[in-house]
């Protein structure tokens, strides 16, 4: 696999403080998630430029919003991201969502002269579904390289990651805690409690022992941000595994 995404990676919608990412990546993040509709690019951009970590060792990814997805908005938007970013190029472009100016025939061409002129490394898509990606795949020229979507113990669509392990994309996992809603389950509450850990790192150490699949938890304080990157440590049982794997809960969160 052409990308390479650390199990734990950092969610930064809501993150309005340059401090917060700084201190991420001191602490040792190296996937770090924004997007335009976020409005925090500039912020995301100051944080990297203040930790002292070179930047080839970041992986960083931002969206281009369901508005700007005709070809010449596509180019604009992503220069006016860069330029937010105070980056030459990013390491993954996705596109948002597959709504409004979407048009795979015209929106993907777009996608592809930006990684062919430098501008992006690879390209992803988020929140597609598996007929929406097979299309995607005729129209590249370049492979998908991550489809990022909604998974955690609530909601998870198996089809999509059978679809990212045969194609070879990865599957990254956004509202990993379901928005703080895995402190609610009883379930992961057992098993946290059994292990002396939180309900927080017993979701992403169960997203993280899933194959193909990493996760972008979003935390801005330190002691969320190291608990949330320790969570890769842990390694759940089969036996947990199952217990996790049969929660229901409220489902999906973002339509
Ligand atoms: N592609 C898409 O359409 C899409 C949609 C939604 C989200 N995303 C991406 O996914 C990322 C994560 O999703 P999300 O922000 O919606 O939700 P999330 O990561 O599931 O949950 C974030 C919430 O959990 C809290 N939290 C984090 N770590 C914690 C810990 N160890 N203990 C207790 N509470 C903790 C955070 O609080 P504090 O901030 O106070 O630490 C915050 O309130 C986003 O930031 C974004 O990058 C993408």
């Amino acid at each position: 696999m052409d990308l390479e995404l650390p199990p734990i990676g950092l969610g930064t919608m809501g993150i309005d403080e340059p401090e917060t990412i700084a201190s991420a990546i001191e602490m040792g993040y190296r996937h770090l998630d924004t997007a335009q509709i976020y409005e925090n690019e500039a912020v995301v951009g100051e944080g990297i430029s203040r930790a002292d970590v070179p930047r080839e060792e970041l992986t960083v990814a931002t969206k281009v919003w369901a508005d700007s997805l005709a070809p010449a908005d596509v180019r604009e938007s992503t220069e006016a991201s860069l330029d937010r970013l105070g980056l030459d190029a990013v390491d993954l472009l996705y596109v948002h969502r597959p709504i409004e100016a979407y048009d795979p025939e015209t929106t993907l061409p777009a996608f592809d002269s930006l990684r062919e002129d430098g501008l992006i490394e690879r390209i992803g898509m988020s929140n597609f579904t598996t007929t929406q990606l097979g299309e995607a795949r005729e129209i590249l020229d370049a492979p998908i390289a991550a489809h990022q979507v909604e998974r955690h113990p609530f909601y998870r669509e198996d089809d999509l990651l059978e679809y990212a392990r045969e194609d070879g994309h990865t599957l990254v996992a956004y509202a990993p805690l379901a928005q703080g809603n895995v402190f609610d389950d009883p379930i992961l509450g057992e098993i946290a409690a059994e292990r002396g850990v939180s309900e927080a790192q017993v979701s992403l150490a169960w997203l993280a022992g899933t194959a193909g699949v990493v996760s972008i938890p979003k935390a801005s304080s330190e002691e969320h941000l190291k608990a949330n990157l320790a969570a890769a440590e842990i390694e759940l049982t089969s036996e947990e595994r199952a217990r996790i794997d049969g929660v229901e809960g409220e489902g999906k969160l973002f339509e």
